[in-house]
């Protein structure tokens, strides 16, 4: 063990990882319920942060660590819960974990997809509320996937996976992307389109992007507002992507037809509004919960924590511009 590193996990990774960590490093642990001043304690001295997305790494977190400061490595292939300017001003190396989670959360987009066009989360909630009072042909119909027109917007690792899952039920692909995705329009026949004709042409809509302050509320009430009223809207994303309000409200008033989401504004609350909304399918964030993506995200925290402490290469780094 390196005495003189000191890990600091803000809440919790997982063995697969965490024992790596332990057997070079001081390993402390915040733990899932740790408090900001708790982390910001135990930041103190610390070589490398290790992150999720509910922890914000900013200023005072990254100063609270001090000029030893090596690495904040993110337990997630998302990073916008991390201040890279500061990061980058203090020579702090910034990683990720790309790749290992794309099949977890391209495969739960899917399920999102036809859980909200079939309108299975309302069906099973009421049945196990002993309200199903037998075979109904106009109870819980929903939309067929088969022709269905997908457009993704973001068309990162992630989307492409998504994109390639759905060809299975879909004929036609739309895609919103800052470059042309060649491979993908090959495969899939997808065309690269603005928002507006994405929006517009789309009987599924699945968000595919990072957060970052220029889109978010990208799906705002104007965007409902231009898809198509069968149409659902899938966020596996982030939450920031979604005007909540202007969704439920969407969703309420038939403006879309349906809404899978697994994250969420201000995540662990979730708003009552989109807790009632109709033919919604709700899940807590679990886009990259499986094992073998997990324990893998998991690995590669550890890489990257033990290549930058040893003077390497991050496997996995973060472009801070
Ligand atoms: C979460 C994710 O990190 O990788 C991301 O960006 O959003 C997920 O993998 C994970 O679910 C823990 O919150």
């Amino acid at each position: 063990m390196n005495e003189t590193k000191r890990v600091i996990v803000a809440r919790e990774l997982l063995p697969a990882g965490h024992e790596l960590l332990a057997e070079r490093f001081q390993v402390v642990d915040g733990g899932l319920d740790s408090t900001r001043p708790e982390v910001l304690d135990l930041a103190r001295g610390a070589s490398a942060i290790v992150a999720d997305p509910s922890v914000p790494v900013d200023r005072e977190l990254l100063d609270a660590a001090g000029d030893v400061l090596e690495i904040v490595a993110n337990f997630a292939v998302g990073y916008d819960n991390v201040d890279l300017a500061a990061c980058r001003e203090r020579g702090v190396v910034v990683t990720n974990t790309p790749d290992v989670l794309t099949n977890a959360t391209a495969e739960l987009a899917v399920g999102l997809t036809v859980a909200a066009a079939r309108h299975t989360s309302d069906a099973e909630r009421r049945m196990r509320a002993g309200e199903w009072k037998g075979w109904d042909p106009s109870a819980f119909v929903g939309t067929e996937l088969s022709g269905a027109t997908i457009g993704v917007v973001g068309m990162g690792r992630i989307g492409q996976r998504y994109a390639e899952l759905m060809r299975g039920f879909a004929d036609e692909f739309l895609y919103v992307s800052r470059t042309p995705k060649e491979l993908i329009e090959v495969k899939l026949g997808a065309r690269k389109v603005d928002l507006e004709v994405l929006l517009a042409e789309s009987d599924v809509v699945s968000l595919h992007l990072p957060a970052s302050p220029e889109n978010h509320h990208l799906i705002d009430r104007t965007a409902l507002a231009a898809m198509k009223d069968t149409a659902i809207l899938v966020n596996t994303g982030r939450g920031g992507l979604v005007d909540s309000d202007a969704l439920a409200e969407a969703l309420e008033t038939g403006v879309i037809a349906g809404a899978g989401l697994d994250v969420y504004e201000g995540e662990p609350e979730v708003p009552e509004r989109l807790l009632k909304a109709p033919n919604t399918a709700l899940l807590p964030h679990i886009g990259s919960a499986t094992g073998r993506s997990r324990d893998d995200m998991a690995r590669l925290v550890a890489g990257n924590v033990t290549a930058v402490l040893a003077g390497e290469p991050p496997l996995t780094p973060v472009d801070l511009g």
